[in-house]
């Protein structure tokens, strides 16, 4: 049985939504997209993501705490995944293999994910995944190849569930108030976006803000907690897909409450078979797994 989220009026060519200017594969964003960035990422196979953000004109969104900002409806969130041929030499090329896009509504986020197409000309809607193989080198020189999963719409409801609702994960104020570099120079992104016309009025210096997982400068503690917010907390909170007894992975949670150290064992096996996380991979994060492992030993 198909239901809400799989049947959802979203346009069936990518290129409807006029995101890119000129060859799609330059990932030059109209004038009516904005790029941000996450100050922890989500690990996807090793792709690379871009992400941009469309509110519809004459809106901004209002920052009402830590986590997700109050967004008006008509607000296009853009992810868009690919590989450089060779991430040695960006000049060589890349593939750009979906397009994510949530929408909000009246009542909801609409989800929906574009395959590119073999020509890298645009990009359609599929809702009931797909494998596609993909290689590329790696930054060592060696050759990968694996077979990349563009989900169905029940995966990205999986992650992006919160009760009942689809919620966006990404753009909480904490993970967007890092230093961002615009035209050369160092800025907050909060200070950049509220230029920019996303957000209202606010002062960055009022909010939390993620460490980036991938800093090796910063406390390993915190290290570890930022990779299992931005990889786990989505489904381990008390409104995702593994509520209940589960262990909570948000950056909110204290320590005990979160309950990793009683779990350690057993996040540790389960990220060394790969086991977890349950969706959204289909290799193994080797660096993700010696952070949390050198972070769990350290409890
Ligand atoms: C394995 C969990 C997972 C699945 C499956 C998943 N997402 Fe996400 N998604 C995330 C996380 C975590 C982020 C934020 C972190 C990031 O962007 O690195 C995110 C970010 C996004 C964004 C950017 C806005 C935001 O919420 O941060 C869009 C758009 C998006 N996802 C759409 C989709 C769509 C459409 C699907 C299904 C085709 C999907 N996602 C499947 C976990 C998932
Ligand atoms: C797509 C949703 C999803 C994601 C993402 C996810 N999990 Fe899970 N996880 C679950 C569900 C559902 C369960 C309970 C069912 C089961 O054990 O498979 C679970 C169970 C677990 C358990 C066993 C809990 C216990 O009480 O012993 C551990 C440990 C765990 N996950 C760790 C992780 C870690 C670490 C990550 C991130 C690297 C992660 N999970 C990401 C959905 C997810």
């Amino acid at each position: 049985m198909e239901d809400e989220f799989i049947v959802n009026n979203m346009a069936l060519k990518l290129s409807d939504y006029a995101i890119f200017e000129g060859e799609p594969s330059n990932l030059l964003p109209a004038q009516d997209y904005t790029f941000y960035n996450l100050s922890s990422e989500l690990f996807t196979d090793y792709s690379e993501k871009q992400r941009l953000i469309k509110l519809p004109e004459g809106n901004s969104a209002s920052i009402t705490g830590n986590g997700i900002p109050d967004f008006p409806n008509g607000t296009i969130l853009v992810k868009t995944f690919y590989y450089f041929n060779d991430k040695r030499d960006s000049t060589k090329g890349k593939k750009l293999i979906e397009t994510r896009l949530l929408i909000k509504t009246e009542s909801d986020w609409k989800v929906g994910t574009y395959k590119w197409n073999e020509d890298q000309s645009d990009a359609f809607l599929i809702t009931s995944g797909y494998n596609q193989t993909v290689n590329w080198f790696d930054d060592s020189g060696e050759l990968k190849l694996i077979s990349y999963r563009i989900p169905n719409n029940i995966e990205c409801r999986s992650c992006h569930v919160s009760g009942d609702q689809i919620i966006p994960i990404g753009p909480k104020v904490r993970n967007l108030n890092t230093l961002v570099e615009v035209d050369g120079v160092n800025e907050n992104q909060l200070d950049y976006l509220i230029k920019k016309g996303i957000f209202g009025q606010a002062n960055p210096q009022e909010y939390s803000s993620l460490p980036n997982y991938k800093d090796p400068s910063i406390s390993l503690d915190l290290r570890g907690r930022a990779y299992l917010d931005i990889n786990c907390a989505h489904c381990h909170s008390q409104n995702g897909l593994a509520s209940g007894n589960s262990p909570r992975f948000s950056y909110d949670e204290s320590l005990s409450s979160s309950r990793i150290p009683d779990v350690k064992d057993n996040i540790t096996r389960r990220i060394e078979r790969g086991t977890m996380p349950k969706t959204g991979t289909t290799i193994i994060h080797a660096e993700g797994v010696e952070l949390l492992k050198a972070y769990l030993n350290s409890l």
